[in-house]
C-alpha cells in the first residue's frame, strides 16, 4: 500500500511540474542593433519598434529587448551582431550602418540560423543591385522599408503644386540647393534624383546652385545651408533637404539670414517630425513627407514574431510615404 501511495504521489508531483512548465511564458530574446541613436527619425522608429513589441506580449509569449546603438560605425555594429549571435539570439532586427556590408553580416546571421528583419536601409547586394539576393532566397529574411523614390517625388511635386512653382524671381527656372542625406544610404540618392526629377518632368527648368552632403544631421544642415545662402543669396528659391532633421537646422539658418519661407524661399524635407508638421502649419516649412516609422516600425516587429512562430514572411515590406503640404496639415 506505502509503496502504491508513494508511486502515486511521485506521479503527481511530476504532473504539476510538467503544469507548471506549459504555463509558464517562453521569453524570446530579440537582439535590435540601430545605425545611430541620435538620429531624430530612428529614435522615433526604435521607440516605437520597442513599445509596440512590448504590446504585443502574451501569457505565454514573452520579449526580451536589447537595443544597441552602433555609432554610425560599421566595425562596432559587426561586433554588436556577432554578440547578438554568442548570445543566442531568437531573432535580430537590424538597421545598417553600411548597406554595402550588408553580404557580410547578413551572411553571418544566416550562417547562425538566426532569422533576422533588415529595417530602414535597404541592403546592398555586392553587384550594387539593391534587391539583395540574400533577402529574396531565404524565408527567414526580410526588408522592412520604404520606397524613398516616393518621398523625393512627393517633394518635388509640393513645389510643381505652388503657384509660381517655385520659380520666385521669374527667370523661368526654379533655381535650387540640395542637402543629402548619407551618400551611401539609397533614401538619400532616390531623394535627391526624384524630387528634381519631378521637376523636370513636370517640363520646368532647373538650375542646381549647389549639392552638398549633410548626413541627416540638424546641425549639419544648418551649417550647410547657411553657407550656400552666403554664396548665392536671393538666387535661391528651393531648398531641397533629404530629410526633417536637416530642414530643421536649414529653417534656423533661413531665418538668420533674414529670408523668409513662403515668401522669398521655399523649404522641403521628409520624415514629419512633429515640430516640422508644426511648421508646415504655420507656414515656416513647404511641406514635408510623412516616413511612417508607426507603419514600418509595426510591419518590422510582426515579421519578427511571425519569425519567432515559425510561420511564412514575405521577404518585402514596403510601407508608403504620405504627401504632408499645408493643405493637407489643414485637414487634419
Ligand atoms: C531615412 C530618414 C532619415 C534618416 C535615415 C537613416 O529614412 O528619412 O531621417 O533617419 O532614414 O537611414
Amino acid at each position: 500500500m506505502k509503496k502504491i501511495l508513494a508511486v502515486l504521489l511521485v506521479a503527481m508531483l511530476a504532473l504539476s511540474a510538467l503544469c507548471v512548465a506549459s504555463a509558464e511564458a517562453k521569453t524570446y530574446k530579440v537582439g535590435v542593433s540601430i545605425y545611430q541613436f541620435t538620429d531624430n527619425f530612428m529614435t522615433l522608429y526604435r521607440n516605437e519598434l520597442e513599445s509596440y513589441m512590448k504590446s504585443l506580449e502574451t501569457d505565454d509569449m514573452k520579449f526580451d529587448i536589447t537595443i544597441q546603438d552602433a555609432k554610425n560605425d560599421m566595425a562596432e555594429q559587426t561586433n554588436q551582431v556577432r554578440t547578438f549571435i554568442t548570445q543566442g539570439m531568437d531573432v535580430i532586427i537590424l538597421n545598417l550602418v553600411q548597406t554595402s556590408s550588408a553580404d557580410a553580416v547578413i551572411d553571418e546571421i544566416v550562417a547562425a540560423g538566426i532569422p533576422l528583419v533588415l529595417i530602414n536601409r535597404e541592403p546592398l547586394g555586392d553587384d550594387g543591385d539593391y534587391s539583395y539576393a540574400g533577402i529574396l532566397d531565404n524565408p527567414e529574411v526580410c526588408y522592412v522599408g520604404a520606397d524613398a523614390r516616393q518621398s523625393g517625388t512627393y517633394q518635388g511635386e509640393m513645389v510643381c503644386e505652388l503657384e509660381n512653382h517655385g520659380d520666385i524671381n521669374g527667370d523661368g527656372k526654379i533655381s535650387y540647393i540640395m542637402i543629402e542625406g548619407d551618400p551611401e544610404n539609397v533614401d538619400a540618392q532616390y531623394r535627391t534624383e526624384f524630387s528634381v526629377k519631378a521637376l523636370t518632368d513636370a517640363g520646368y527648368e532647373v538650375e542646381c546652385l549647389d549639392d552638398q552632403v549633410g548626413n541627416w544631421d540638424q546641425t549639419k544642415g544648418q551649417e550647410l545651408c547657411a553657407n550656400a545662402l552666403t554664396n548665392y543669396g536671393d538666387a535661391i528659391e528651393v531648398v531641397f533637404c533629404n530629410n526633417d532633421g536637416m530642414a530643421l537646422g536649414a529653417a534656423t539658418a533661413i531665418a538668420t539670414a533674414g529670408r523668409t519661407v513662403g515668401e522669398d524661399i521655399y523649404l522641403l524635407g521628409v520624415d514629419a517630425l512633429d515640430e516640422c508638421v508644426e511648421m508646415v502649419k504655420n507656414g515656416e516649412m513647404t511641406g514635408t513627407v510623412l516616413n511612417d516609422h508607426i507603419g514600418q516600425s509595426h510591419a518590422a516587429v510582426d515579421a519578427a514574431i511571425k519569425l519567432l512562430k515559425g510561420e511564412e514572411i514575405e521577404n518585402y515590406y514596403i510601407v508608403d510615404y504620405v504627401k504632408v503640404d499645408k493643405a493637407y496639415v489643414d485637414a487634419q
